[in-house]
């Protein structure tokens, strides 16, 4: 397991940001004081999920239009899913857990 530190003044509300932790591409989000942490690449062609559009809890990506939930990964139904990571935030500390 390979842990990724990142300060939580980094990132405001309704914020993203792309990482690459080892081979991995990570999207994370900041939604109303919570922090996510995804796969970047979205499961339906690949395209960058922290390029795509917060709504509410779920990302919808830019490409085809497809909307995640954030803390599942879900589509919802017998969509598609993507990967998530867990995330604890400790005072100023935000660790995404790989
Ligand atoms: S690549 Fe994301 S919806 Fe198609």
């Amino acid at each position: 397991m390979t842990k990724h530190v990142v300060q939580v003044g980094d990132l405001s509300d309704n914020s993203r940001r792309f990482l690459r932790i080892g081979t991995r591409e990570i999207a994370l989000f900041c939604v109303a004081g919570k922090v996510f942490a995804l796969d970047d690449s979205c499961p339906h062609a690949g395209a960058s999920l922290s390029g795509g559009l917060i709504e509410g809890g779920k990302v919808r990506c830019r490409a085809h239009g497809l909307a995640f939930d954030l803390a599942t990964g879900c589509m919802g139904g017998a969509g598609l899913s993507v990967k998530t990571y867990p995330v604890s935030v400790s005072g100023e500390t935000v660790t995404i857990e790989i």
